[in-house]
């Protein structure tokens, strides 16, 4: 068993359960052996690739969006220019270098970035020297004034919590240790509680397991507050749903993990892998709306880099690249925007003071 295997059993022998949000949280932010905390796991020879690591094209797209939202929010003077979760860096230095010609765009940002991994803040550094970048734990740092956020695969990351339908009512489904089979499960929790939680579907079956996601409907309601007071725009792209009133749902829950490109077991290698819920931008767009903000989408990620003009700027990067180099640039906008591949399944969300009518890549 791995260190943090067993700190969650030692949690365990005292507490006797864990909610599955926390388990997320332990696994994910663990200050010393949480997975993001000392590693860089991104690319072929990691655990997963995200769309900024597939194309340049990704994060030149998003920079000219903040280019234009900055404009659309009346060309501030000072601009807080923020990415939560950078990752490697990839997408924002992207981004800077497509937004190099707008020159008062350049002049009036303040690079922040929300990261909470040594490994990748280290990584993000290099790849953004230069930049004058800084570096917060959590949004509430940011400082204050007009705001562009951009945030790529980062809501997936927040813990869930679920709740699953067991014969006596609902339950908080909780992960429990197994001292015979020596291992990590999912159990229905001893507690009913199901206050500050929405109204939990009465049609769902036995064993049905529903997913809320607190963490990330309280840090877009912080942004919404903030771009409702000060003036502003966030950009999400994560892979989720927005179910429409009546529409069926699927029973299972969406807690996933994923070790060298392919799903694990959630509970397997605590730490070892990536833990990922799929994101419910309906109650997003709930969240930005009670605060006071407009929500805009989901769209497709690839109708939303299409609206963009991916495929204008794919040629202009194929115009003059080898044979070999256009392959690969017709791969990744086939990557990034296909139906079968990340075109559907991913989707661009924004939330933006109200006065923003429209945002651009948004119908
Ligand atoms: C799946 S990676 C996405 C990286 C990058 N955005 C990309 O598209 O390549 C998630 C990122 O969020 C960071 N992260 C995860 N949980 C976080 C939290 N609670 N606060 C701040 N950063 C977090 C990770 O360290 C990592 O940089």
């Amino acid at each position: 068993m791995n260190a943090l295997g067993a700190h969650l059993r030692d949690i365990l022998a005292r507490e006797g359960e864990i909610t599955v949000a926390r388990y997320m949280a332990e696994a994910l932010g663990h200050p010393e052996h949480g997975y993001y905390i000392r590693r860089d796991p991104l690319g072929e020879a990691g655990d997963f690739t995200t769309a900024p690591e597939i194309s340049q094209m990704f994060g030149e797209l998003l920079g000219l969006w903040c280019v234009e939202t900055w404009e659309r929010m009346g060309a501030p003077a000072r601009v807080v220019l923020a990415e939560l979760g950078p990752g490697r860096g990839t997408l924002m230095a992207d981004a800077l270098r497509a937004a190099r010609g707008r020159l008062a765009f350049r002049e009036a940002l303040a690079l922040h970035l929300v990261e909470t991994s040594p490994a990748l803040r280290a990584e993000q550094a290099r790849r953004l020297a230069g930049a004058r970048a800084q570096w917060h734990e959590d949004i509430a740092q940011l400082p204050p004034g007009p705001t562009i956020v951009l945030a790529n695969e980062f809501l997936d990351a927040l813990p869930v919590r679920q709740f699953v339908r067991a014969p006596a009512g609902w339950r908080e489904r909780v992960v429990v240790w197994n001292e015979d089979a020596r291992h990590l499960e999912f159990s229905a929790g001893r507690s009913a509680t199901t206050e500050n939680i929405p109204s939990l579907p009465r049609e769902a079956p036995d064993g049905a397991i529903v997913e809320f996601a607190p963490a990330a409907s309280a840090l877009v309601a912080t942004l919404a507050r903030r771009f409702a007071a000060e003036g502003g725009a966030a950009l999400f792209v994560d892979y989720g749903y927005a179910l429409s009133p009546g529409e069926a749902r699927n029973w299972s829950g969406s807690l996933q993990a994923v070790r060298r490109h392919a799903f694990v077991d959630p509970l397997s290698d605590p730490g070892e892998c990536d833990l990922t819920a799929h994101v419910d931008f309906a109650a997003l767009g709930e969240a930005a709306q009670i605060a006071g903000c407009r929500a805009h989408g989901p769209v497709t990620q690839g109708a939303f880099l299409s609206a963009l003009g991916i495929a204008a700027r794919a040629e202009t990067l194929a115009a003059t690249a080898e044979p070999q180099a256009r392959a690969v640039i017709a791969a990744a906008l086939h990557r990034l925007t296909a139906v079968r591949e990340m075109g559907a399944l991913f989707k661009a969300f924004a939330v933006s003071d109200p006065r923003l009518q429209s945002l651009a890549g948004f119908p």
